[in-house]
């Protein structure tokens, strides 16, 4: 079944959290309005992205270690490890993995609690 029934959609706006549905580590956040629902860890080197993401105001997800941001519709990456500026040593550290698109599941309401779609 993919549809996971997660929490009570009684969530303040900003806030996100990672919960473990179906055995699988998710980014649960609502913003604007809308829930969203991500993989929990950063696709560069597997930071919680709840300890310190920040959606930004082109909705997207940055992660607080190296800066990597993807859109939260689509998961495309906009930006791959450019942080720390120094070039040496900022080069190098968005070397250590293979540039990837993050995964986005889909969300629901439903009687007061919050679904996420695991394909
Ligand atoms: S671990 Fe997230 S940007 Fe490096």
């Amino acid at each position: 079944m993919p549809w996971h029934e997660v929490i009570d959609a009684n969530w303040k706006e900003g806030k996100m959290e990672m919960k473990i549905v179906d055995g699988n580590p998710i980014l649960l956040g609502f913003k604007d309005g809308n829930w969203f629902a991500t993989e929990a860890l950063c696709r560069h080197m597997r930071w919680p992205l709840a300890w310190g993401g920040k959606v930004t105001d082109e909705n997207c997800i940055r992660c607080p270690l190296h800066q990597t941001t993807h859109n939260l519709e689509t998961g495309d990456l906009v930006d791959w490890a450019p942080f720390p500026i120094f070039p040496p040593y900022g080069k190098l550290v968005g070397k250590m993995s293979k540039k990837k698109d993050l995964k986005i599941y889909q969300t629901k309401v439903d009687e007061g609690k919050i679904w996420v779609n695991l394909p």
